[in-house]
C-alpha cells in the first residue's frame, strides 16, 4: 500500500508529527474548551483532527462536518444532523434515540449517489423554525452519557450565510452547552481572525487559537525515510531534503511527490527519479497553470513571477524588489498582490515571525520557474 495518503487518514502510521498540536487539542477538548484551528490550506488541518479524533474515538463521541459545500444556516443544520446520524447510526440505542428526538423536524434520510454516504434533511425551512431545531440537536448531544467533541472545518463558511446573526446564534447555543468541545477549523485566516479575534463579534475571547505551521524539517526527514523504509524502497542520503526543498516543505506537496515516487514503483530513490516525478506532475497540471495565465491580467501575471522567483517575499514593497521586476507603483503592486491572495495564488503567510508572500501551489512555482 502507498505509504503517503493523498485524501484520506488511516492511522498514525501514516501520519507525520503534530505531536505538539495534538496534545494541545487532546487537552482542550478534555478541558471542555473550544479551539479555532487555522493555517494555510492543505498544510494538515483536516488530518490533525481526524488523527486526534481517531486517538479519542473509545473515550469521547466525535463528530466531524466540513461546511465548506453548505451556504445556508439550514444547509449547516442538515449537516450537523447527518454528521450526528452518522456517529449514531440508527441500528444503535443512541442512534434510536437520535431519531426519536429529532422526529417532529420529519428527517428524511437519502444515500447519496455519488458517494454512497446518507444524508440527512430536516422539513424545516422559516428561519425561526431553524433557529429552534439547531439547538435541540445540539442539546441531544449535551445529555449524552459520554463527552461529545465536535469538529467544524472550513467555518469560516457562516459569514457567506444570507441569514443574519448567524454568529450571534451559535455563539448562544454553544455557550449554554456542558458537554460539548468545539474545533473550529479554517483555511481562510482572515475571515477566521474576523470571526474570532474581532471584539465586536460574538465569538471574540471565546476560543483558543492554534496556528497550524509546515511539519518541522526534521521530522518530515525521518518520516519520508522510514516510510519508504517500511515498504521497501532504497533512496540516496540527501533524497528527503531535497524533496522537501522542491515543495517548501509544504504537506500536501510533499506527500503528492511522495505518493507519485513510490506509485511510480521507484525501488532506488535518485536525485533524477525526483526530478523527473515533479516534471511529470508539473506537466499533469500544465492546462491549468496556462488557465491561469488567461485569467490573470498582464500585471498580475507579472507580479506572480516576481514572487515566484524569490519563492519567499518578505519586503514587497522595497524598491530593490519593485525596481527588479519591474511592478510598477506601489498602489499597482499591492493592488496585484491583494487580487493574488484573494483568488488563493499567493499566500500571506502571517503566521511567522516575518511574515512574507509566498505562491501556494508549490508544483505551480516550479513550473513557472522553470518556463
Ligand atoms: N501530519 C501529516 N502526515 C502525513 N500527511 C499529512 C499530514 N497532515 C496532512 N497530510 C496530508 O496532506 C494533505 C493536506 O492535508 P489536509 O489535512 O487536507 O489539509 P488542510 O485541512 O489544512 O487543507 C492531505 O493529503 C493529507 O493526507
Ligand atoms: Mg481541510
Amino acid at each position: 500500500m502507498n505509504p503517503f495518503l493523498l485524501n484520506n487518514y488511516l492511522g498514525p502510521d501514516y501520519f507525520c508529527d503534530r505531536q505538539e498540536e495534538t496534545e494541545i487539542l487532546l487537552k482542550n477538548i478534555h478541558n471542555l474548551s473550544n479551539t479555532a484551528v487555522f493555517s494555510q490550506r492543505r498544510i494538515g488541518k483536516t488530518a490533525l483532527m481526524k488523527h486526534v479524533f481517531y486517538l479519542l474515538k473509545k473515550t469521547q463521541s466525535t463528530i466531524y462536518l466540513d461546511i465548506f459545500p453548505t451556504s445556508s444556516l439550514k444547509e449547516f443544520t442538515d449537516y450537523l444532523a447527518t454528521a450526528i446520524y452518522k456517529e449514531f447510526p440508527i441500528h444503535k440505542s443512541i442512534g434510536r434515540k437520535f431519531w426519536e428526538h429529532i422526529k417532529l423536524l420529519r428527517p428524511v434520510l437519502k444515500i447519496n449517489a455519488l458517494s454512497g454516504e446518507p444524508e440527512l434533511t430536516l422539513d424545516i425551512s422559516q428561519t425561526e423554525q431553524i433557529e429552534k431545531s439547531l439547538p435541540q440537536l445540539f442539546s441531544f448531544l449535551d445529555q449524552q452519557e459520554k463527552k461529545v467533541v465536535i469538529a467544524i472545518d472550513e467555518f469560516q463558511q457562516i459569514l457567506l450565510y444570507p441569514e443574519k446573526n448567524v454568529e450571534a446564534l451559535l455563539r448562544t447555543i454553544i455557550q449554554n452547552l456542558h458537554n460539548i468541545s468545539f474545533i473550529f477549523l479554517g483555511s481562510d485566516s482572515r475571515l477566521m481572525i474576523e470571526i474570532f479575534n474581532s471584539t465586536k463579534r460574538p465569538f471574540y475571547g471565546s476560543t483558543n487559537f492554534m496556528t497550524l505551521k509546515k511539519i518541522p524539517k526534521g521530522e518530515y526527514v525521518s518520516f519520508i525515510k522510514n516510510s519508504f523504509h517500511a515498504v521497501g524502497v532504497k533512496m540516496d542520503e540527501k533524497i528527503p531534503e531535497m524533496i522537501l526543498s522542491l515543495t517548501c516543505g509544504h504537506t500536501y506537496y510533499t506527500q503528492r511527490l511522495c505518493h507519485e515516487i513510490y506509485a511510480d514503483q521507484i525501488t532506488l530513490i535518485r536525485e533524477k527519479e525526483v526530478k523527473e516525478t515533479l516534471y511529470k506532475l508539473v506537466q499533469q497540471n500544465e492546462a491549468v497553470y496556462f488557465q491561469y495565465r488567461n485569467l490573470l491580467t498582464k500585471t498580475q501575471w507579472k507580479t506572480l513571477k516576481a514572487v515566484t522567483s524569490e519563492e519567499m517575499v518578505y519586503k514587497p514593497y522595497s524598491q530593490e524588489f519593485i525596481k527588479k521586476h519591474d511592478l510598477g507603483s506601489t498602489s499597482t503592486l499591492k493592488r496585484n498582490l491583494e487580487a493574488l491572495v484573494d483568488k488563493a495564488i499567493i499566500y500571506h503567510n502571517l503566521s511567522v515571525e516575518e511574515p512574507y508572500y509566498e505562491v501556494e501551489d508549490k508544483f505551480l512555482m516550479r513550473w513557472l520557474q522553470n518556463e
